[in-house]
């Protein structure tokens, strides 16, 4: 092939689409609104509008600078000592652990930790489809078919309630063939900030058991709901619900950690021979993609929960972020039934976790944007912790208006 037909080859590629949350961030950064606000955003920002860095973090890393480490490669899967870490987290108390039938894997994220998982269960199952809440995050469904799947959608907000609907999401998902994937959030649901109870997800696992499915639980806010050991407990149920379980988790929002790239895959398989089978496959699978995770933001965590003094100044931290989100949900239904009396803002309260699905119109949203300078996505998702003491009068009064 010649020079210019390789050319005119990649001439012909296409443009991507744009990612639907990151052209708000960067539609709002071309704003020159001197008050303009992003609700847009995935991250937990502090009342000052901040991404905090974690006193346990910065104590962390102190430490590291005491007895510097050769950075050389981790192993595949990881740092053992922070594997240990996140598998006794997840997994506190669980028979399955006990057993000794959980994997734990550091992975890039969640983001990585759902990617392995994809790319193992396209390798094993190519047969399999996968299923996702509908909505659900933007890259669930992007990742999945990114590897090959078909994706399909469970029914499950209620737009006209903003609530769940609960009794579709069952009908559908008793409808789904033996051995399909089914993706569920296990805390703090992304985008809608609705979560099953206790008895709901009883029936779920009970569907999910029954009709022979593969439940991937991803939770990427622990912490951020009702606590850590609270919003852990489906994983925990599903763990030691007799089923094959894949748990993908990420320590980006619950130790602000974004960059680092930190989370883990683990498998809770039926005995500990298939455990170490189901690693050895995954460790394959990782090989083939990135080789070995990232160092230090594995260290970080392993130091922090390692520690008793530091993974209490975790909890008190994580405590500190998900008390701000409360309250901030709280002022802000109670800014909006002041100035419209009358109308019913109580899914604020209702919902948990970073996001509230707001109900926002596509039309509504575009006059916060072009009236107010508030940006935020179609969906009408807004980011809780991206409001604050010094934007919320504006925040309340725009919606307030918009929706009327
Ligand atoms: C539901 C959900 N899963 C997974 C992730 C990925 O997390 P990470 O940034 O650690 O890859 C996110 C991040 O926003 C998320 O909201």
């Amino acid at each position: 092939m010649n020079h210019s037909t390789t050319l005119s080859l990649l001439s012909s590629v296409a443009m991507a689409p744009r990612d639907p949350i990151l052209g708000v961030t960067e539609a709002y950064n071309q704003s020159t609104h001197p008050d303009k606000i992003n609700l847009g955003v995935g991250v937990y920002y502090d009342d000052r509008g901040k991404v905090p860095l974690l006193d346990c973090v910065r104590a962390a890393e102190a430490a590291l600078q005491l007895d510097p480490k050769p950075h050389t490669y981790l192993p595949i899967d990881g740092l053992a000592a922070y594997n240990k870490a996140v598998g006794a987290l997840l997994f506190d108390g669980c028979t399955a652990l006990a057993e000794q039938r959980v994997v734990t894997l550091q992975t890039a994220g969640g983001t990585g930790a759902l990617k392995v998982g994809a790319d193992f269960f396209r390798r094993f199952f190519p047969e399999a489809q996968v299923w996702i809440s509908n909505p659900s995050w933007e890259n669930h469904a992007a990742l999945f078919e990114s590897a090959g799947f078909v994706v399909n959608h469970y029914p499950y907000y209620d737009a006209a309630g903003n609530g769940i609907d609960f009794a579709a999401m069952l009908e559908a998902l008793e409808h789904v063939p033996t051995g399909n994937i089914v993706l569920l959030h296990a805390c703090c649901h992304n985008p809608t900030g609705l979560d099953l109870d206790e008895g709901r997800w009883e029936q779920v696992l009970g569907v999910i058991a029954r009709r022979g499915l593969i439940p991937f639980l991803d939770m990427a806010y622990q912490g951020f709901g009702a606590g850590l050991a609270a919003d852990g407990k489906v994983v925990r149920r599903f763990a030691d619900g007799g089923l094959t379980v894949f748990v993908s988790s990420t320590f980006s929002k619950s130790f602000s950690l974004y960059g680092e790239r930190i989370g883990a895959l683990s498998v809770v398989a039926a005995d500990a021979d298939a455990a170490a089978r189901l690693q050895s496959q995954l460790k394959r699978t990782i090989r083939t993609n990135y080789s070995s995770p990232p160092e230090h933001g594995a260290r970080l965590v392993a130091t922090v929960l390692g520690s008793a003094p530091l993974r209490a100044m975790w909890e008190q931290e994580l405590a500190a972020m998900r008390e701000r989100i409360r309250t901030t949900r709280r002022d802000l239904r109670l800014r909006l039934e002041a100035l419209a009396p009358g109308r019913d803002f109580s899914f604020l309260t209702r919902q948990s976790g970073l996001f509230s699905y707001t109900g926002l119109d596509k039309e509504q949203v575009r006059r916060l944007r072009e009236e107010y300078a508030i940006y935020t996505l179609d969906t009408g998702r807004i980011c809780v912790a991206a409001v604050n003491s010094g934007n919320i009068e504006r925040v309340a009064q725009a919606i307030a208006t918009v929706s009327a």
